[in-house]
């Protein structure tokens, strides 16, 4: 897994910018005189559009390295940010950036407690004092559409140990913000079971590819993404990498998370990546990379196989998907 301090993270202004980056690959005045052709507006001169491109969220890194452990490059910042699952806000993936822009994500807290003994309300500052460290992850949707990521974030495990979970706690259990009045997708999607729920077994929890992300490409998460805290786990479904938390609890019973809840049949609580086990209504062998034509295998444990298959011996990975 690739890790850096956060320390040694170039600060953002000493990486080329996007409009230095175009120049110096001559895409600016590529992209402009493509854009003649088509008969675009007259401002769209290789100056004006060279401006446009320099406010623009940046597609390059920092991030320590351009692939993946596998060697499969990136998704761009506009990619990742611009094609995303929050059914909060809407159940169309092209519009929740919208919809999400200006979503006010500080202050905020995320209180953690249930079965430990010590609980504590974090906030966003006390979690950024956690080492932040860069985690080029795949995430693999169920819906068989995937990514490569560069989260900044700290594994789950380091906050645990702050609260001290008792020996009773087996379960894990993450809650997203309830605000129907902020965000439009309660109203619009009233069946189902708000809020949003995850939960992971205890010993996934303290996994260390688990981790709570407040960052991507060196910049805080937007709230499309899930700021200002998400979960991200790595091996399992999408669905599992629940966005935007305010409560987690240590818990004895296994939690019913919100899509368990609306289809037990489709949804089930482990959502291990598993080409081999169909979804009810799709295959799940392959994948479609955004960004890339055609589709690609699916890995086990969507390629953590070796270090994630220990948790499952012995399981019926069939009858617990
Ligand atoms: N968390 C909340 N609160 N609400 C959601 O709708 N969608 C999940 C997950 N976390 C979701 C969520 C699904 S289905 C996926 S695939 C990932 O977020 C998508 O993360 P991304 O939009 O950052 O790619």
């Amino acid at each position: 897994m690739n890790k850096i301090k956060s320390s040694e993270i170039t600060p953002e202004h000493l990486y080329l910018s996007r409009r230095d980056f175009l120049k110096s690959m001559g895409i600016v005045s590529a992209s402009a005189a493509i854009l003649a052709a088509c008969g675009m507006a007259p401002e769209s001169t290789p100056e004006a559009l060279a401006a446009a491109a320099s406010d623009a969220q940046p597609t390059l890194p920092p991030s320590s390295s351009a692939t993946d452990e596998l060697g499969d490059p990136l998704n761009s910042f506009e990619d990742i940010t611009n094609y995303n699952n929050y059914y909060e806000f809407t159940t169309d993936k092209e519009r929740v950036a919208d919809l999400a822009n200006g979503y006010p994500t500080s202050p905020w807290e995320v209180q953690v407690g249930g079965l430990v003994n010590n609980p504590k309300t974090f906030s966003i500052d006390d979690l950024r004092k956690f080492e932040i460290e860069e985690r080029i992850y795949r995430l693999r949707c169920v819906e068989a559409w995937s990514m490569v990521i560069p989260w900044m974030g700290f594994p789950l495990s380091k906050l645990l140990a702050e609260v001290q979970p008792k020996a009773e706690a087996k379960y894990v259990r993450f809650e997203t913000i309830y605000d129907p009045e902020g965000m439009p997708g309660f109203k619009a999607n009233p069946w189902y079971q708000w809020p949003y729920v995850e939960g992971l077994r205890i010993d996934e929890a303290m996994h260390d590819l688990t981790i709570l992300s407040t960052g991507l490409y060196g910049k805080d998460l937007l709230p499309q993404s899930g700021a200002p805290v998400r979960l991200v786990v790595p091996w399992k479904y999408g669905f599992k990498s629940i966005k935007s938390i305010v409560k987690i609890d240590l818990v004895t019973e296994m939690p019913t998370s919100l899509w368990m809840a609306a289809a037990p049949n489709e949804y089930g609580f482990y959502a291990n990546v598993n080409p081999t086990v169909d979804h009810p209504r799709w295959s799940q062998a392959s994948e479609r990379r955004i960004g890339e034509f055609g589709r690609s295998e699916t890995l086990m444990f969507n390629g953590y196989e070796a270090e994630v298959a220990h948790l499952y011996a012995g399981m019926d990975l069939t009858a617990n998907f």
